[in-house]
């Protein structure tokens, strides 16, 4: 296995590893200590993985999350088929910056993306180090919002964005997270609001918090935080949702792109 930093600021590819086969407990810590030090992996030179090898792989890094609002494969609800085509009026949900499903109470772990089918050009995803965002601030601004929480909330966001949900009676996840979180196993601090989910600062009032919102989207979202990722056929990306915000460019409609996510579930923000 070889493992190669993508850029300076985060990522790194891994070959020599075929992910539609079982992976030993070496290969797995090796991996494991990757995902850390790295924040997000791209497994290149892989073959389309079944959807049962995708769930068990997934279940390597723990249970698997299922999501809240995404139409599920059939008899594989773990698994979140992402798609555009043709006739797709919007993205898979993913066409700005954020840490996915972070309203959720225990937001996802990480995430891994297999892309099967590539646009000739575009569909590229961009990713950002949200401990470099944090590092990135003024004393005086951390220590301010290291004792904030805001909410993420999603009925605004997911409502009529899927086809073929059902959404009478829907429940859309809802919670309140620390705006600076503590990585569960780095323990280095990160910024954790997303301009997709994160509505309002609690304790402040409405227009401080959309001026310290904004101010924050925009912060975590400067190019000096960021990559780039063009996809190579059935490469599997693997992102830390704790650390990082990502952003699947939509500039190829009419093209298709399409593969399938499995998400890992995380633990209480802290
Ligand atoms: C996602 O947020 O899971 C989608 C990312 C992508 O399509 O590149």
């Amino acid at each position: 296995m070889i493992v190669k930093p993508y850029s300076p600021n985060l990522g790194a590819v891994i070959t020599g590893l075929d992910l539609s086969k079982s992976i030993s407990e070496i290969q797995f810590k090796f991996i494991e200590d990757a995902f850390h030090k790295f924040q997000v992996l791209f497994f290149q030179e892989q073959v389309e993985i079944s959807p049962q090898n995708q769930i068990k792989l997934g279940k390597y890094f723990g249970e698997l999350h299922i999501h809240p609002a995404a139409p599920k494969m059939n008899n594989y609800p773990e698994i979140f088929e992402i798609h555009t085509h043709k006739d797709s009026k919007i993205s898979n949900g993913a066409e700005d910056f954020h840490s996915d499903v972070s309203c959720d109470t225990e937001p996802p772990l990480g995430t891994m993306l297999q892309l099967h089918i590539l646009p000739e050009y575009g569909g590229d995803t961009m990713f950002a180090n949200m401990y470099m965002a944090y590092e990135a601030l003024s004393d005086k601004m951390k220590f301010f919002l290291n004792e904030l929480y805001s909410y993420h909330e999603s009925e605004h966001f997911y409502k009529g964005r899927y086809e073929g949900e059902n959404e009478v009676n829907k429940q859309y996840p809802s919670a309140i997270h620390p705006i600076v979180r503590t990585h569960p196993v780095t323990k280095k601090k990160a910024l954790y609001v997303n301009k997709f989910f994160t509505t309002r600062i609690q304790g402040l009032n409405i227009e401080e918090s959309k001026l310290i919102l904004n101010y924050l989207f925009q912060h975590c979202e400067k190019t000096d935080f960021q990559i780039r990722y063009r996809w190579n056929k059935n490469d599997m990306a693997f992102w830390d949702n704790r650390c990082t915000l990502h952003k699947a460019i939509w500039d190829y409609h009419p093209m298709e792109r399409k593969g399938r996510r499995v998400t890992i579930k995380g633990t209480i923000p802290y």
